[in-house]
């Protein structure tokens, strides 16, 4: 460190953006899509500025590395790999979607963010959360969620529901454990910091659970007003 101060790819460098950044968590089936539109819409409503965004493809160059990392073909990708490729992926996303809305006061809302990276590769590809979040906070500078929505539910209801509706992707096709370790892991970073976290249980309907996110985002707005 310089006398000067800190260095200076630091996340205070990276800036604070203006605006609110919520992400929807959770295993598969949990139905994180469409609470992240009903969200939106209802932001809209209120004639807030809302983009909804996803992660793995929310730009078109995250798109060609969605095809690869669910493409259930590449039997052979190394864990190491698809972490690298996922964390490539968001590092697009910040610099082209998610900053720029910020810094302009949008509310973000996006579908999976850094803590699918902890809970998918770090847990359940077991390569180590450390690692896994130090390579995602280097992607995004450090970028964090004002507020994470946790849609929590056992993955045996959430891949019934998932491979209802197409075919497994890569991921999906993992073993219960796999799910389990992902789903104790989203759950574990819940717990570790409560204020930044809203869990809630994925089989209740889907208008209760719109009703939690609206109240919660409604509060946080409110009190940045
Ligand atoms: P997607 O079709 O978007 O699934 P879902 O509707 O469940 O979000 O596929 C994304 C898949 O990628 C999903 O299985 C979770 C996985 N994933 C990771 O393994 N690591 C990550 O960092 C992210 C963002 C997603």
């Amino acid at each position: 460190m310089s006398a000067d101060g800190p260095p200076a790819l630091s996340v205070e460098a990276a800036g604070r953006p203006r605006g609110l950044f919520v992400a929807f968590e959770g295993g598969e089936g949990a139905g994180k899509s469409t609470q992240v539109r009903l969200l939106c819409d209802w932001l809209a409503a209120q004639g807030r500025r809302a983009r909804a965004t996803c992660e793995p493809g929310g730009t078109p160059e995250g798109a060609a590395v969605r095809a690869i990392v669910l493409d259930r073909a590449h039997t052979g990708l190394a864990p190491r790999a698809e972490a690298l490729l996922y964390a490539a992926d968001r590092a697009q996303h910040a610099h082209a979607v998610l900053r720029p809305a910020l810094e302009a006061g949008e509310v973000v809302v996006t579908d999976r963010y850094v803590d699918s990276s902890l809970a998918y590769q770090g847990a359940g590809r077991a390569i180590g959360l450390d690692d896994v979040a130090a390579i995602s906070r280097w992607a995004t500078q450090g970028l964090r969620p004002d507020l994470t929505v946790l849609l929590d539910l056992p993955p045996e209801t959430g891949l019934a529901r998932a491979r209802g509706r197409a075919a497994a992707d890569r991921l999906e096709s993992e073993s219960i454990e796999f799910h389990q370790r992902v789903r104790d892991t989203f759950r574990a970073l819940a717990a570790a910091a409560p204020e930044r976290y809203l869990v809630l249980d994925a089989t209740r309907s889907v208008d209760e659970l719109a009703a939690d996110v609206r109240a919660r985002v409604g509060t946080l707005l409110g009190e940045r007003a």
